[in-house]
């Protein structure tokens, strides 16, 4: 990959304060981005922001609530009025709800769906909308989760969520691909997020249970997730749209426990 891939070019992160999308803005800004940090913690936005500028890069902070249609049309009309327009648009802001659905409260509810599915709605009509009045193309990445394919307890609203908005991204793809613009979902498995995050990542015990069932026995980096986003929003993805692709060491794929001799063991870290 040459040092400045993405030199010229202007990416949103959604979420971009924290964790996984702080680790895509990153990215992006070490490949000569333009970075635009949309995130409702104006804290660590503003803090992620400044960081970035210190090394050098073009990294802004734009306090944006993804539930709010207002404030995510301020966004594309500051990025369009600063920025001469947007190139590459990421979604990865996403929050924790852990109940079991009988206990769940409507509210609880809503706040998950409403970050997680109606937020990326919202997100990507605008992004859209941007890209096709500058007429030139686009690339739209959300990033999923395996919980879109594989069910868990505890996480109704984030199963739901995220299997909604993958397949919101393929019905984008099929509509947007006429106007140049490419829709794909980056879906990471249970990944190592630790102080780079707000919540600092799964539990111990959470991670004790889930990593058994990870054939390359570990947890995701959240750089391998940033380095497939690069990759959808990369002129070598140029004809991929509508598609989906697990970054989970293989989780995935099957029931790893089924025959227990099979339980990763990890040699490789
Ligand atoms: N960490 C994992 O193991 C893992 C695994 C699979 C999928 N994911 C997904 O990756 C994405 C990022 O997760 P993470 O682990 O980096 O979490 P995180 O909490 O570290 O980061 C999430 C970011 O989203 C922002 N955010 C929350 N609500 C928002 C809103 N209404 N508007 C704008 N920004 C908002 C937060 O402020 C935070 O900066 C999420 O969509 C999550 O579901 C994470």
């Amino acid at each position: 990959m040459s040092t400045a891939e993405f030199a010229g070019k202007v990416v949103v992160v959604s979420g971009g304060a924290s964790g996984i999308g702080r680790a895509i803005l990153e990215a992006f800004a070490q490949q000569g981005a333009t970075g635009i940090v949309a995130d409702v913690d104006t804290e660590w936005g503003a803090e992620r922001a400044d960081a970035l500028r210190s090394q050098g890069y073009d990294v802004t902070f734009v306090k944006t609530d993804v539930r709010k249609a207002d404030e995510i049309a301020h966004l594309f009309q500051q990025v369009a009025t600063e920025r001469n327009g947007v190139d590459i648009v990421v979604n990865s802001a996403g929050v924790g709800v852990h109940k079991e659905v009988i206990d769940l409260t409507e509210e609880e509810w809503d706040f998950q769906v409403d970050v997680q599915l109606k937020g990326v709605f919202l997100m990507c009509r605008e992004a859209a909308r941007q890209m096709i009045s500058q007429k030139r193309r686009g690339r739209i990445i959300n990033v999923g989760s395996g919980a879109a394919i594989v069910a868990r307890p505890h996480a109704g609203p984030h199963c739901a969520s995220k299997a909604g908005a993958a397949h919101l991204t393929r019905v984008l793809a099929l509509e947007l691909g006429r106007h140049g613009i490419t829709v794909n979902v980056v879906s990471p498995g249970l990944t190592d997020v630790g102080p780079i995050s707000h919540y600092g990542g799964a539990t111990p015990d959470y991670q004790r249970n889930f990593l058994p069932e990870v054939p390359l026995g570990r947890l995701a980096r959240p750089q391998e997730i940033a380095d497939a986003v690069l990759f959808f929003a990369s002129d070598r993805a140029q004809f991929i749209t509508g598609q989906l692709i697990n970054i989970d060491g293989g989780y995935s794929a099957g029931k790893l426990g089924i025959r227990g001799s099979h339980r990763a063991t990890p040699l490789f870290t």
